[in-house]
């Protein structure tokens, strides 16, 4: 028995890296899943390479009209939605003396704005519905502790476990579980944006810093899109009925909380 069957599901920031890798697990667990993305090219390509079980759906959560736009259009083409992953999310980096406003507002706007109004808009669409469904949020490491150079990103995703709590105690009286991941260092296109960035402030050559925190991790290298798939198909499966308001570290170790 695949343990999504029947589910759907709508997770932000699906064209690549992590949130695609959910997308096609929870395929192979039966789900039908939508994928949103600003990036809506990447999305429909993401989206016909896992098959008929997915669709691509236009998203910029910066935007109320298309966060309700996107939440209309997946519930068109499954019928309701039982799953959000709030994954979509920038990254950004700098010392503090040098951090400016527009930045700061353009991260917390994504991160932080982003996660809330579409979790806002999806728990609106379950309770309307009388769905016991599941939200997933994206946090991080960044969020357990400060990093030099990372304040502005390591602070929204702060906010996103403070969030993860506030809304889990509040929409499990609906039946709605709402939990986090917060994953370590995984390898891919987001990485590699990081790893310019400490290029760029620590004179680090392209690639190095990527080595050097994948060499950091306990379990001994940088995690994968792969490794969160088991968490992320845990979280919203009947298994999790009892996990309320929690963030789970898949990590390889590096922090433990
Ligand atoms: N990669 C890591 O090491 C790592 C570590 C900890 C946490 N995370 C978190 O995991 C999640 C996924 O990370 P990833 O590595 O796959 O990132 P990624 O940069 O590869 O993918 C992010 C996706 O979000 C989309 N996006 C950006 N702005 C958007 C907007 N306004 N509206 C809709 N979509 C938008 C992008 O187009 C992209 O497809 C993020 O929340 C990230 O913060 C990643």
């Amino acid at each position: 028995m695949k343990r999504l069957e029947g589910k759907t599901a709508l997770i932000t920031g699906a064209a690549r890296g992590i949130g695609r890798a959910f997308a096609e697990a929870y395929v192979r667990e039966g789900a039908r899943v939508a994928l949103a993305d600003i990036d809506i090219a990447r999305a429909h390509a993401s989206a016909a390479e896992i098959g008929e079980a997915a669709v691509a759906v236009e998203m910029d959560v910066t935007r109320q009209e298309s966060i309700d736009g996107a939440v209309a259009a997946t519930s068109r083409a499954f019928g309701q939605i039982d799953i959000l992953i709030n994954n979509a999310a920038i990254f950004t980096a700098a010392p503090i003396v040098e951090v400016e406003r527009a930045d700061f507002a353009r991260v917390f706007e994504i991160n932080v704005a982003g996660t809330l109004f579409t979790l806002q808009a999806v728990a609106r669409h379950m309770i309307e519905r009388g769905i016991r469904g599941r939200i997933i949020n994206m946090a991080s490491q960044a969020g357990r502790r400060g990093e030099p150079l990372v304040a502005v990103y390591c602070a929204s995703k702060a906010a996103v476990i403070s969030l993860t709590q506030s809304a889990g105690l509040n929409l499990i009286r609906h039946g709605i579980n709402v939990n986090a991941i917060a994953p370590g260092v995984v390898d891919g296109e987001h990485w590699d944006g990081v790893d310019a960035f400490f290029a760029r402030y620590e004179g680090k050559a392209p690639g190095q810093k990527k080595r050097e925190v994948g060499e950091a991790v306990p379990y001994g290298r940088m995690g994968r899109a792969e490794d969160l798939t088991g968490m992320a198909v845990f979280l919203a499966s009947d298994e999790a009925d009892y996990v309320v308001a929690q963030c789970y570290n898949v990590d390889g170790g590096q922090w433990m909380s």
